[in-house]
């Protein structure tokens, strides 16, 4: 095994930052792993920048918990004004020039100081107290790593960041010193759990429950003192893998007692673990229809081994058919997850989480939202994003995400007063029909875009959707530009590399959907590693996955009135608005309907110009991205500066290739002439 060097890029957090802080007399008044972790980072901070950890009397700053803040003098009337600070929240209360920075829990300490270490003091603000809370509960990071290298999914499953930060060689790596630089870099923005290895569980990985569950209490080590709490993603079929019983059938009363056994081991060894995330029945995953039982019967058995110690069980909604037969016209894929937990909603414990990704499909760069979020009012839910660039350039290409996932958290399920995606999994729905709120708190769950690489995530600028997720996780108002521009301030000293990343960086996720598949259709990738274009790569596979390409057109019909039915699964106005292409947005037309080439978009382009334009624009527009790093890349940090280069001669290419075979094939298909005469193969 080769031990992970350090690394020389510290991300968002160089040991620079904080001056307003760490110039001040500041104090701390908490005790736990927690209050530790802001003791050593006020330590450091204030050795490098002057200032100094002091008592309370005479600091300008202290941070404590909420518990404390009485016996320190702290006027608890202005903060019972604001209401009570929630758990993962925090109150800045000021007065006279000085400041409080008061936890609600041990974990709102530590958000409060990043709070202050990031936005600074702002010390000559009026007096008063300001409250930030989470929006979401619940703010999760899925890794999808293996323990043994996997022969087709290599070390890290839809991972583009050189392997594992976890585990190498099949085995935990022995020293996890930059585990722990990620784990502050998570808890920097707000993330309080993580699943430490793929929904994909394999022979070496489900022991991660058994005899290898030391390995799990070490990581839980590395992570317990930046507030993040562990989890393991299970096979459904463990009792049988590795308790040797005949059935893994959840109503059996032996396969009951076996999970409620290891689950009793975990929290022997763990007293803090957060629970299981469960893929089932899912890509030839095991799961409760093999016994007859439904997902509800499969989800609670866990979630009751698990609630007895306060754990939680992540159930994910991606059941489909990854069988069927492309001639098969009735089927859809779009539909499958509605069909089977919509029924559903109401039957799952309290510690049962239901996830769902963000659209239908598969993280593809353009989706409807998953109706499933509009369909579970009695269900806890999680929204599954995917920070990982599987379909959005696999961090070769870059592509800032966040614009997508703020529009996916604002999209509201009904009218324009109904509540949002975000609203919804924060628990909106089920705290209207029953007013405890609590009980139906979720959240946002991402997959990991970061492993063993020097720069974290392959591509330096990837780092952003990383960044961005926790702080879209915490506040999904805040502006994608915002959050890029905060992101580009922590990471780069130099004005100019700034503007120029922010320049490449803003409009890259539409600069991708523009040289790739058109019009909300998706896929068109090269099936297996989804890199690459290959127009009619899954168009008679059993994914699940066409577009329905002939001469004539191209789309999906998933209309209630001729296609699929798949448009009526959403609320008004959105039923009504995607059952007709005339009121369908652009950008989803042939998500959800089949039109001829010659239909007039909304743009008033024609779909095959529309094909065309798009696809000369993107590659116009990575060439400018090539461009405006060339003219700043000597001034970025040289390591930097040659990984961001290579990437975007990548993206060039790639982008060129794009373009060529999709508007090559749509003008052979469509016969068809690019109205500006451009060169088409
Ligand atoms: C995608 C991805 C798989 C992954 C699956 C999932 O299909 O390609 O690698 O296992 O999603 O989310 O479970």
């Amino acid at each position: 095994m080769s031990p992970l060097p350090p690394t020389a890029d510290h991300a968002w957090l160089p040991p620079d930052p904080g001056h307003d802080l760490g110039s001040r007399a500041v104090a701390i008044d908490a005790t736990g792993p927690l209050g530790e972790t802001v003791r050593a980072e006020l330590v450091a901070l204030t050795a490098r920048h002057g200032g100094s950890v002091s008592s309370p009397e005479g600091a300008t700053v202290v941070l404590m918990t909420a518990d404390r803040a009485a016996d320190a003098g702290i006027d608890l009337e202005a903060l019972e004004e604001v209401g009570d600070i929630p758990d993962d929240g925090f109150a800045l209360v000021r007065a006279a020039g000085n400041v409080a920075v008061v936890g609600g829990s041990d974990r709102g300490l530590l958000y409060g100081f990043h709070h202050v270490r990031r936005a600074g003091l702002d010390l000559d603000a009026p007096d008063g107290v300001e409250v930030d809370a989470p929006a979401h509960p619940i703010r999760m990071l899925d890794h999808w790593d293996n323990v043994a290298v996997h022969p087709v999914m290599g070390r890290v499953e839809r991972g583009y960041s050189g392997g594992s930060l976890f585990y190498d060689d099949g085995r935990l790596r022995p020293d996890l010193t930059r585990v722990g630089h990620y784990a502050r870099l998570l808890a920097s923005v707000g993330i309080n759990r993580v699943a430490l290895n793929n929904v994909n569980v394999h022979a070496a990985e489900a022991r991660l429950l058994t005899d290898r569950l030391h390995d799990v209490v070490r990581l839980a080590e590395v992570f317990r003192p930046q507030g993040i709490t562990v989890y393991l993603s299970v096979s459904f079929s463990s009792p049988m893998t590795l308790g040797g019983l005949p059935t893994a059938d959840p109503l059996e009363e032996s396969v009951q007692s076996w999970w409620r056994a290891a689950v009793d081991r975990v929290y022997d060894a763990i007293p803090d673990f957060g629970g299981f995330v469960v893929k089932a029945d899912s890509e030839g995953q095991p799961g409760p229809f093999g016994y007859g039982r439904t997902h509800g019967d499969g989800a609670n058995m866990l979630g009751r081994a698990l609630a007895p110690h306060g754990g939680e069980v992540f159930w994910r909604a991606f059941v489909y058919n990854h069988q069927q037969d492309w001639r098969d016209r009735s089927t859809d894929r779009a539909r499958a997850a509605y069909d089977h937990f919509a029924p559903l909603d109401g039957t799952f414990d309290d510690n049962v989480i239901l996830q769902v990704k963000h659209g239908p499909m598969d993280f593809q760069v353009r989706e409807p939202v998953s109706p499933v979020i509009g369909a579970v009012p009695r269900t806890r839910l999680a929204l599954e994003l995917q920070v990982t660039q599987e379909y959005t350039g696999q961090q070769r290409h870059a592509c800032y995400l966040a614009p997508m996932w703020s529009q996916v958290l604002g999209f509201p399920f009904g009218d324009d007063a109904a509540p949002s995606v975000s609203q919804l999994v924060a628990g909106a729905a089920g705290a209207a029909a029953d007013a405890s709120a609590e009980a139906h708190s979720g959240g946002v769950v991402a997959v990991s875009n970061v492993g063993a690489d020097e720069h974290w995530t392959g591509h330096p600028f990837a780092q952003a959707n990383l960044y961005a997720l926790g702080r879209l996780a915490w506040d999904p108002d805040l502006s994608p530009e915002g959050i890029l521009d905060e992101w580009l301030g922590a990471t780069f000293d130099d004005d100019a590399v700034r503007d120029a990343a922010r320049s490449i960086m803003t409009g890259s996720w539409q600069t991708y959907e523009s040289y790739t598949a058109p019009l909300g259709v998706g896929w068109m990738v090269r099936p297996g590693h989804h890199y690459g274009p290959d127009v009619d790569g899954y168009e008679y596979t059993p994914w699940g996955t066409y577009h329905f390409a002939d001469r004539d057109g191209i789309g999906v019909d998933r209309s209630v009135a001729t296609g699929t039915g798949y448009a009526g699964l959403y609320p008004e106005p959105w039923a009504s608005r995607y059952e007709r292409p005339e009121t369908t947005p652009d950008e989803l037309l042939l998500f959800f309907h089949h039109v001829p080439y010659t239909h007039r978009l909304h743009s008033g382009k024609t779909v095959i110009q529309h094909i065309y334009d798009s696809h000369f624009e993107g590659v116009e527009r990575v060439e400018e991205m090539v461009a405006a790093w060339e003219a700043v890349a000597d001034r970025a940090p040289s390591a930097v500066a040659q990984r961001v280069g290579e990437r975007l001669a990548e993206q060039l290419r790639s982008a060129v290739e794009w373009r060529d075979q999709i508007n090559t094939y749509f003008l052979r298909k469509s016969g068809i002439p690019d109205e500006q005469g451009r060169t088409i193969y």
